[in-house]
């Protein structure tokens, strides 16, 4: 089968019928980097708690899901079930928009940053007064643009509107708020808070607008657990915060060749990813 692309994570192949084969990967990168580490069953769980989000979400958008049975799939992905089941999917192959839509819920990160000190956000003036890791009065989306080095531009609502049409921007963007605020109630009775998030969605074959790729797992977005949650502080998170303090401790951030985690790095992040999957879907196992 054709591989057409060897993503960080993710493995795509392309059926002889027109559709695709996606694996997960344990690999797992931190500033853009691939590290030199494979993270224990990741790709499990990031496969997992995609499929959980895809079929809350199914009455708000489709979605590029076919089947998650390998039986479905080419018998090439059923010698080595060990490996395959749990992390790999067949799905529509869709022509994808060329960019990422960023959803947040709350003041942090990039957003905390550009508010101190210019009070907007991706040309956005911020009215409200806001400390670091507020629940924002409303979901904010901001798109941004992949651009072929693999680092993303953010970009205005406007300059997307002048891109694919005001219409579907706005369309778009509002099936985003509809999406992150349905699984966010979903997420909160399970002591969840997710702070931000991105989604990236293409058209099938018929034109349809589908969501694609992963949705709401720990490496697309920031989970907090609840029962930590304060303001004015960074709030423990379930998500590769871990990996990126010991590499910036280790001034090893964005360095190539990619530095090896240590074991105990690389035995906690799989545990952290694990729980995270738990606490979503309530299982206990992958398959
Ligand atoms: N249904 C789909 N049809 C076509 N392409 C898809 C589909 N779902 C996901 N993709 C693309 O497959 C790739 C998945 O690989 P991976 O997540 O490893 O990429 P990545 O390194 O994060 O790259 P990128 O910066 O492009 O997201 C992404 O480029 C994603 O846009
Ligand atoms: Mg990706």
């Amino acid at each position: 089968m054709k591989k057409i692309i060897s993503g960080k994570v993710r493995e795509v192949y392309e059926t002889d019928d027109g559709k695709l084969v996606i694996v997960t990967t344990d690999r797992i990168s931190a500033f853009d980097v691939i590290l030199d580490s494979e993270i224990p069953d990741k790709g499990k769980a990031l496969n997992c708690i995609s499929l959980y989000w895809f079929d809350l979400t199914k009455d708000i958008i489709p979605n590029h899901i076919i089947s998650s049975d390998l039986a479905d799939m080419p018998a090439e992905f059923s010698k080595d079930k060990a490996y395959y089941e749990g992390r790999t999917v067949m799905t529509k192959k869709l022509k994808m928009l060329p960019y990422e839509f960023i959803v947040r819920g709350y003041m942090f990160g990039s957003m905390w940053e550009d508010y101190k000190k210019t009070g907007t956000y991706c040309g956005v003036p911020i009215e409200e007064k806001y400390v670091q890791a507020e629940k924002l009065k409303a979901p904010m989306v901001t798109p941004s643009v992949k651009n072929s080095e693999g680092h993303d531009e953010n970009i205005t609502l406007d300059r997307l509107r002048a891109e694919i049409g005001k219409e579907e921007a706005d369309r778009i963007a509002d099936i985003c708020v509809k999406i992150y605020t349905k699984c966010r109630e979903d997420a909160a009775k399970k002591g969840l808070i997710i702070a931000d998030t991105k989604f990236e969605f293409g058209y099938d074959e018929n034109g349809v607008l589908t969501i694609g790729d992963e949705v709401l797992t720990p490496d697309s977005s920031r989970f907090w657990a609840a029962e930590d949650y304060k303001t004015g502080i960074s709030p423990r998170s379930y998500d590769k915060q871990f990996v990126r303090d010991w590499l910036i401790a280790n001034k090893l951030n964005g360095v190539v060749p990619a530095p090896r985690l240590p074991e105990d790095i690389a035995a906690n992040t799989a545990k952290l990813y694990k729980e995270c999957f738990t606490a979503i879907t309530g299982r206990e196992s992958y398959v």
